[in-house]
């Protein structure tokens, strides 16, 4: 049953992938509280040995998947209790049923995702400006990863000293999070590294970049939390992707990635 229902978490993910175009010196995806990758499983009813492998990584790292596998303790906002039960089954070929059937049940905001204009402006939510207004060339496309001081919130002074150049529209930002695995950590945490309001008015007036993605449950540092937010998604230009998976620790930061996304959460309305 475990792993019938990872299988049906797994087609629901937002899914984002890297390709890498030119072959990397880099060793495999490293190993780590992240890479579930194989657990037995008995999928033919009859004590059969097939092997679920969750692959987050193809061709020697051409193609990694960075997002979030949903997962009951995964961390949520504002909750020491993690994202708890999600996921039901309702029928199942165990017992007769002709097809198994899970049914899911999360906030939209769960795990790797996209921020809609309507998230903090009433009037973009009334009007409808949900994630399917997003423009998917700016989903689509390469991306800058760059490493973050470690001992900094994202900053006007930080973006500044990141050097990101004009024409990149992409960046993924790896942060003090990622050392710390705090999407691996159950419980919320509040002093997560985060985009302050100066700097993300720095993105909007000094750089290019229309796609922000972060390491964490929220692109905004928690003590600047809506100016930052507002900043943002005000001209409905720039997509907030949260929860990557930036642990990709043998990549270089400056490498430049393809990134491609398929969005699949809407906010609600
Ligand atoms: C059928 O399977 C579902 C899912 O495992 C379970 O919740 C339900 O109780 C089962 N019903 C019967 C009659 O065994
Ligand atoms: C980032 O800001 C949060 C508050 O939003 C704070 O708790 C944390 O210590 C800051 N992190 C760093 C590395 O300065």
């Amino acid at each position: 049953m475990r792993c019938r229902s990872s299988l049906i978490v797994a087609l629901t993910l937002l899914h984002i992938h890297l390709f890498f175009p030119f072959v990397l010196p880099f060793v495999a995806y490293p190993s780590g509280p992240h890479a579930e990758v194989t657990g037995a499983c008995d999928v033919s009813g009859s004590g059969g040995d097939a092997v679920v492998v969750r692959r987050e990584e193809y061709d020697e790292g051409r193609i990694l998947d960075i997002t979030h596998r949903y997962r009951e303790d995964m961390p949520a906002w504002e909750t020491p209790d993690g994202l708890g039960r999600f996921l039901s089954l309702s029928q199942s070929v165990q017992n007769g049923s002709v097809m198994s059937f899970s049914e899911l049940k999360i906030p939209v905001h769960t795990g790797t995702h996209v921020d809609a204009p309507g998230h903090v402006f009433l009037h973009y939510f009334e009007a409808g400006f949900d994630v399917d207004t997003l423009d998917l060339h700016v989903l689509n496309g390469a991306a800058l990863l760059v490493d973050v001081p470690r001992d900094k919130n994202i900053t006007a002074e930080v973006m500044k000293s990141l050097n990101i150049p004009r024409g990149v529209r992409r960046v993924l930002f790896r942060t003090l999070n990622t050392d710390r695995k705090l999407m691996w950590k159950r419980e919320f945490d509040s002093s997560y590294v985060g985009f302050m309001k100066d700097g993300a008015q720095w993105l909007v007036d000094n750089t290019d970049v229309k796609l922000v993605g972060v390491d964490y449950l929220s692109v905004a540092a928690y003590d600047d939390l809506i100016p930052a937010h507002l900043v943002f998604l005000e001209s409905r230009e720039i997509i907030l992707v949260r929860q990557l998976d930036a642990s990709l620790s043998n990549e270089k930061p400056g490498m430049q990635v393809t990134f491609s996304m398929g969005v699949e959460s809407r906010e609600t309305k």
